[in-house]
């Protein structure tokens, strides 16, 4: 199990490398340690589910060396550039419409439209980032229900036994998230208050819609619009049942013969399945087939969050 290694120049390669191997790397920003993995490799982003072991999948935060790079993923828009030019690098999160054409893993912003970005400024981070030379998305590194970690050896705690590498850069001086500003529909909406103050924020974007819920503060969870395809959701499926539908497998045994099958794991791995899952839902609801059949998928380990995913958008 790798104890915090210090962020020297030669770690912060070797992190670099680990990350394009498709590993996990812990490193420090301003805010909380992040459990970093290359935003691009489905695989990789899956692993860091499997790693905080959430029964759910929530979208994380993408991590970019500068603003210009964060752009080419999202549509951009002057709300955006007002913040961005004011506070980044820092404690800052900016949610916007995703790029149809982005590499970054659907699993990242868990099947959404939308992306959340942010250019950190912590020094360790930037040169990860820059070494690494693509988005690094990464929630705080905490297991599930656990405190975030502000300080390398509370990482080494929580996931010591998950991650290829623990960069230690120090205690982090925010010491709290980033504030997470959703720039959606032209109304910008508090989405989680964080490290920098919503003053700062609304000085420049006038007042911050926020949704109450009651007398608790709001949780972001909640505030979440689910992944919901268009097509119908069949679930439990063993073959599709008319020619106009089409099928989400798992596993080894699927039906063989029929024109539109995506096998989310054909070795029956769960981490596989959890990388694919966003993806093929995507490609076969593109198709518009009466209904998308799904096979059962166990509910074990990341499959929990799977299931959690395909039940709701049967639901709708
Ligand atoms: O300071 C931070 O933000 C740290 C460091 C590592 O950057 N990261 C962090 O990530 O706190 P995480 O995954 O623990 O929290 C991400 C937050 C969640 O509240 C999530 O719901 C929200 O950002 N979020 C991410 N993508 C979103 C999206 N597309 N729409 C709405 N909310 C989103
Ligand atoms: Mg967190």
């Amino acid at each position: 199990m790798p104890a915090p290694t210090p962020a020297t120049h030669p770690n912060l390669h070797l992190a670099a490398q680990h990350l394009q191997a498709g590993r996990l790397v812990a490193f420090a920003t301003e805010t909380v340690y992040g459990l970093g993995a290359d935003a691009c490799n489905d695989q990789a982003v899956a692993s860091i589910f499997a790693a905080k072991g959430r029964p759910s999948f929530n979208p994380l935060i993408c991590h970019f060396p500068d603003p210009a790079a964060a752009r080419d993923h999202v549509i951009w828009n002057d709300q955006a550039e007002a913040l961005a030019n004011a506070f980044w690098p820092g404690p800052l999160t900016l949610v916007l419409p995703r790029q149809d054409q982005s590499r970054i893993s659907r699993l990242a912003s868990a099947g959404l439209d939308s992306l959340a970005v942010r250019v950190p400024a912590q020094q360790d981070a930037l040169a990860l980032l820059a070494a690494f030379g693509g988005p690094i998305a990464a929630p705080s590194a905490n297991l599930s229900g656990r405190l975030s970690p502000t300080r390398a050896d509370h990482v080494a705690q929580d996931l010591g036994n998950k991650v290829a590498m623990i960069l230690d850069s120090g205690p982090c001086v925010v010491g709290l998230e980033s504030t997470v500003i959703g720039l959606l529909d032209g109304q910008a909406l508090l989405l989680r208050p964080g490290g920098l103050a919503i003053e700062a924020i609304e000085a420049l974007v006038g007042p911050l819609a926020q949704i109450q819920t009651s007398d608790a503060p709001p949780s972001p969870g909640l505030l979440l619009q689910h992944y919901a395809p268009r097509s119908p959701i069949r679930l439990n499926a063993s073959a599709p049942q008319s020619s106009g539908e089409v099928l989400l497998a798992f596993g080894p045994d699927w039906p063989q013969g029929y024109k539109t099958v995506l096998n989310l794991s054909q070795h029956a791995d769960l981490t596989e399945a959890a990388a694919h899952l966003f993806d093929y839902l995507h490609r076969l609801d593109a198709l518009a087939p009466t209904a998308i059949a799904v096979m059962p998928i166990p509910n074990i380990g990341l499959g929990l969050a799977i299931n959690d995913r395909l039940k709701r958008a049967a639901e709708r």
